[in-house]
């Protein structure tokens, strides 16, 4: 690919200095760098995709498309090769924080990049691309290549999804610390694969509800409890290898170091949620609101104590959030929690619009998300504070090595 201008005229940010650590800060064309000049990239290229493992973004804009394909399979097939390479290379460039590659200073053409991060640093841009139930049918032929774990969600209490805003042949979840950075790399995706496919939803989030990695400050949800305490961390290669990357255990082996998405847009009931009294929304939890300390500690990571009983009542109330949802007490099964706060105006009664768009990458959603979430609409007492409104499954294959298109082993 050649290299295009980086939106802040830096050559120095090529794919090249991209690959190399973890997460690269390169310094602003004066040399002096400040906050709001902070270039940090997430290499692109890799075992895994990055947006799953990657330290979490303050923003996210989560998109999901339908493909419009109508030819014969192996028309349709070669439409969605296309689609892929065409936006693999623009994920690459857009995620050091170079333009859309293509010719964008010719005044008698439309520009190849819609120019509005143009001057904005890449803010830790991450594009993770997932893949839906609904691709695996007979219009690309790829019906033998669906995972037995891509199984269709099941119906879920609270739930009461809208169709018009769930599921999807793709997704892109796009993850960055500047709101701009990420709609910019999803609309222009979106103008990319116009041919092939339309967008179908679009959720926006602000504000991480989780923290993924060892160095980040757990964060808020609209409760107001801090969120992903006992998330899995990124670093703790065993569990992200037992729990989140897809392994040897796959009957599909090109989803090997890839993950299943579940993302749910949950609504919260705020209004009646604030009007409950402090000890209440700590017994929901378990936990106590302020300090983020499960109600048998004093401390934020304390490990909750599920055995203790107070006057023969236990401390962490049955129906608490955490006792049902925590490993102890279901197997050791775990699932990486990713998820962003939303708002979106005001719902037809007059209350607003706000909850968690719940998101959670995992070897295999039917003993993971699927057996959690069973057993939190059974019992959790939070159920009576939300509803599950919208739903999700993407299959996210693994990263790409450099030169091979996002999920090219789908179709080797
Ligand atoms: C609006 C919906 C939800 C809210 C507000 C919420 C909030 C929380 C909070 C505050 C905690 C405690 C801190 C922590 O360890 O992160 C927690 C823990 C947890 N939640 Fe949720 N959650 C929601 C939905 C879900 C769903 C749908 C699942 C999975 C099906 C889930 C799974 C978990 C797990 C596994 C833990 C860790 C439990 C532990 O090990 O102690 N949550 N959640």
């Amino acid at each position: 690919m050649t290299p295009q201008p980086t939106r802040r005229g830096l050559l120095t940010l090529g794919a090249g200095a991209a690959a190399g650590a973890a997460l690269t800060a390169c310094g602003s064309s004066s040399g002096a760098r400040t906050a709001a000049e902070d270039t940090a990239t997430v290499p692109f290229h890799g075992t895994h995709q990055a947006g799953i493992a990657t330290d979490q973004q303050d923003r996210m804009v989560f998109t999901a498309y339908d493909l419009t394909v109508s030819g014969s399979v192996a028309q349709n097939r070669a439409a969605l090769v296309t689609l892929l390479r065409t936006w693999t290379a623009a994920a690459a460039a857009m995620t050091t924080g170079s333009r859309v590659p293509g010719e964008s200073d010719l005044a008698a053409a439309p520009p190849a990049d819609t120019g509005e991060a143009v001057g904005l640093p890449a803010a830790s841009l991450t594009l993770t691309i997932g893949f839906g139930p609904s691709l695996f049918d007979d219009r690309f032929g790829l019906a033998g290549r669906r995972p037995a774990a891509l199984a269709d969600l099941p119906h879920l209490a609270p739930e009461n999804l809208d169709p018009a805003r769930s599921n999807g042949d793709l997704s892109i979840q796009a993850c960055a610390d500047d709101p701009q950075v990420a709609f910019h790399a999803v609309r222009n995706l979106a103008r990319l694969g116009r041919d092939s496919a339309v967008t179908r939803w679009v959720q926006l989030g602000f504000g991480r509800a989780s923290s993924t990695g060892s160095g980040q400050v757990t964060p808020r949800n609209l409760l107001g409890f801090k969120d992903g305490t006992r998330n899995i961390l990124s670093n703790d290669s065993d569990t992200m290898n037992r729990y989140v990357w897809v392994g040897a255990e796959t009957d599909q082996p090109w989803m090997r170091g890839g993950s299943y998405q579940v993302v749910r847009r949950i609504s919260q009931k705020i209004e009646a949620w604030d009007r409950d009294f402090l000890g209440d929304q700590e017994n929901v939890f378990g936990r106590a609101k302020y300090t983020g300390a499960p109600l048998t500690g004093t401390k934020e990571f304390d490990r909750p104590d599920f055995a203790a009983v107070r006057g023969g009542v236990p401390v962490i109330p049955h129906g608490a959030h955490i006792r049902l949802a925590a490993r102890e007490n279901n197997g050791g099964v775990q699932i990486l929690r990713r998820g962003y706060n939303y708002t979106d105006g005001i719902l037809p009664n007059g209350e607003l619009d706000a909850g968690l768009f719940f998101v959670a990458f995992q070897q295999d959603p039917r003993t993971q998300f699927v057996a959690l979430q069973r057993k939190l609409g059974a019992g959790d007492k939070l159920n009576e504070y939300i509803q599950h409104v919208a739903s999700g499954l993407f299959a996210c294959p693994p990263g790409p090595a450099r030169g091979e298109y996002w999920g090219a082993r789908l179709f080797a």
